[in-house]
């Protein structure tokens, strides 16, 4: 019985845990796990850009293995971008925040993109899966272009 008691306290805690910490990320929270995803993102996307334009050979399951795990992150970015981090710490440009219904549709375009690209990838069209590549990365340069910081 008390064993049970321990686990009914424990789970309780640990609810209202995680029911706080959804009821009110912090603005730097917010701003750190985007970063991270987008991070992930580019992480995933560099190896299959090397292998498209040929600086590494082309190797069709590796880069199905990455094309799945980029059309995962990609759906996860735009919980990030909430308006609560408007002032935060960050290189998102301020026309984001005019512009949120346009932003936030090249976001679910891409996780869109990528879906079809890890659909691509797992029938293993080499040619296809290129073009459906080039489709994507044009995706990251577009919105990079409109919203981000310039380097
Ligand atoms: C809809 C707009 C949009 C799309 C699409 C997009 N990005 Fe970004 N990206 C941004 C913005 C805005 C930032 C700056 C975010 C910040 O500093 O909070 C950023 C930042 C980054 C960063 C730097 C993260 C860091 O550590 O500060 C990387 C890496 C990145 N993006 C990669 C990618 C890749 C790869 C793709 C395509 C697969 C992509 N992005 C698609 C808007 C976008």
């Amino acid at each position: 019985m008390k064993k049970v008691l321990n686990v009914v306290v424990t789970l309780c805690v640990l609810l209202a845990f995680l029911g706080g910490a959804q009821a009110a990320p912090k603005p730097d929270d917010a701003v750190h796990y985007r970063q991270g995803v987008l991070m992930a993102l580019g992480w995933n996307i560099g190896p299959m850009g090397a292998m498209v334009q040929g600086k590494v050979p082309f190797d069709k399951e590796r880069f199905a293995f990455l094309a799945d795990r980029v059309a995962q992150l990609a759906p996860m970015v735009a919980e990030g971008f909430d308006v609560s981090t408007k002032d935060a710490k960050s290189e998102a440009r301020p026309e984001l925040w005019e512009n949120l219904p346009d932003f936030q549709k090249r976001m679910s375009d891409l996780a869109s993109a990528s879906q079809k690209l890890a659909i691509v990838a797992s029938e293993g069209d080499k040619a296809a899966m290129k073009r459906q590549f080039g489709v994507t990365v044009k995706m990251c340069k577009g919105c990079h272009d409109e919203y981000r910081v310039k380097h």
